[in-house]
C-alpha cells in the first residue's frame, strides 16, 4: 500500500518525566486536573504583548530546533529532549508538561495523527510527516506555535498538502482585521482546502491565548456562522488549521490524547500566535 493511503500508527512506550529547574516559574494549572477559569481579557497592552512575542520566540526556536532533527532514525521521545532542553536553556516553561496532566514538552504528531501525538518511543521513517507544537511559558505569557515537517522524501500527495495547510494558515491570517467576525478566519481556511478535496478538522480550533494557554476565545477554522466574537486590536489568539486527505471525523486513542483521523488519512497542521493590528495583524511566533 502507497504510505499516503493511510497511516499504521501505534501507540509507543512513553518515557519517565523530564523536570524543569526550581527557579523556572511554572503556570497555575501544572500537574492539576485543569486549569483555572481564565476571566481576563483577549484583548492585550503593547506590553504583554511583547511578553506574549518573548514566550513565543522561545516556542517557535525550539520547534525550528527540534524539527531540523526530524530525520529517519530519530524517536519522537528525542525530540521532545531536544524541545524541553531548549526552552528550559531559556528560563521558559514548556506549557505542555502537566497540562490536564500531559505527560511532555510538546505534541509530535505523525501522519494519522490530526494534534496532540505523545512523544514516546515511535522511530519517524523515511516518507512520514510529523507536527512538532510547542508551547513556552515566560514572564506570566503563553506563546503557541507548530509545524509540519517532512522526514526525508514524502510522496507528492503528502509533499502538497505540508505546503497547502501551510498557505490555509497564511490565508487564514490574511483576512484578520479589527471589525470582522473571528469567523471570517474558518471561511477562508474552508474555502482554499476545499478547492483539493481536502478535510477541514472542526472540533480542535484557534484559540484565545496570552496569560492563560486556552483563554475561552474559540477560532474556527471552517465556515461557520457561530463564533461571531469581533476582532479588536490587541486582540491574540492562535490560528492552527488541521487538513487532511480524507475525513475530518477522528478516534482517541486509549492515551485520552492522541487525535487520528478516523479513515487514517493523513493530516498536517500550522499554528501561530497572532495580535490583531490596525491594519491586520502581527505573528508573535517568530524565531
Ligand atoms: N499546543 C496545543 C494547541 O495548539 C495544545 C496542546 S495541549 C496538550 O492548542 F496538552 F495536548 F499538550
Ligand atoms: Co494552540
Ligand atoms: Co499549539
Amino acid at each position: 500500500m502507497p504510505k499516503d493511503a493511510a497511516g499504521h500508527l501505534t501507540p509507543g512506550r512513553i518515557s519517565a518525566r523530564l523536570d524543569v529547574p526550581q527557579g523556572i516559574p511554572r503556570p497555575e494549572y501544572v500537574w492539576k486536573p485543569a486549569p483555572a477559569r481564565f476571566t481576563g481579557s483577549n484583548v492585550k497592552n503593547s506590553d504583554q504583548i511583547e511578553k506574549i512575542r518573548r514566550a513565543g520566540r522561545i516556542a517557535a526556536q525550539a520547534i525550528d530546533l527540534a524539527g531540523a532533527a526530524a530525520v529517519p532514525g530519530v524517536s519522537t521521545d528525542q525530540l521532545d529532549k531536544i524541545v524541553h532542553e531548549f526552552v528550559v536553556s531559556q528560563g521558559a516553561y514548556p506549557s505542555t508538561l502537566g497540562y490536564r496532566n500531559y505527560p511532555k514538552s510538546c505534541c509530535t504528531s505523525i501522519n494519522e495523527v490530526i494534534c496532540h501525538g505523545i512523544p514516546d518511543d515511535t522511530v519517524l521513517e523515511e516518507g512520514d510527516i510529523v507536527n512538532i507544537d510547542v508551547t513556552a511559558y515566560l514572564d506570566g505569557f503563553h506563546g503557541d506555535s507548530n509545524k509540519t515537517f517532512e522526514v526525508g522524501q514524502v510522496s507528492g500527495r503528502v509533499h502538497d498538502l505540508v505546503e497547502r495547510t501551510r498557505e490555509a494558515l497564511q490565508r487564514g491570517m490574511s483576512v484578520v482585521a479589527p471589525g470582522r467576525e473571528v469567523n471570517v478566519i474558518g471561511r477562508a481556511i474552508e474555502s482554499y482546502a476545499k478547492r483539493f478535496g481536502y478535510g477541514v478538522v472542526r472540533d480542535f480550533t484557534g484559540h484565545g491565548i496570552g496569560e492563560a494557554f486556552h483563554s475561552g476565545l474559540i477560532i474556527p477554522h471552517y465556515d461557520t456562522n457561530v463564533y461571531a466574537d469581533v476582532m479588536e486590536v490587541g486582540m491574540v489568539f492562535t490560528i492552527e488549521p488541521m487538513l487532511t486527505l480524507g475525513t475530518h471525523t477522528w478516534d482517541i486513542w486509549q492515551d485520552q490524547w492522541t487525535i487520528l483521523t478516523k479513515d487514517k488519512s493523513i493530516t498536517a497542521q500550522f499554528e501561530h500566535t497572532l495580535v490583531v493590528t490596525e491594519t491586520g495583524f502581527d505573528i508573535l511566533t517568530l524565531p
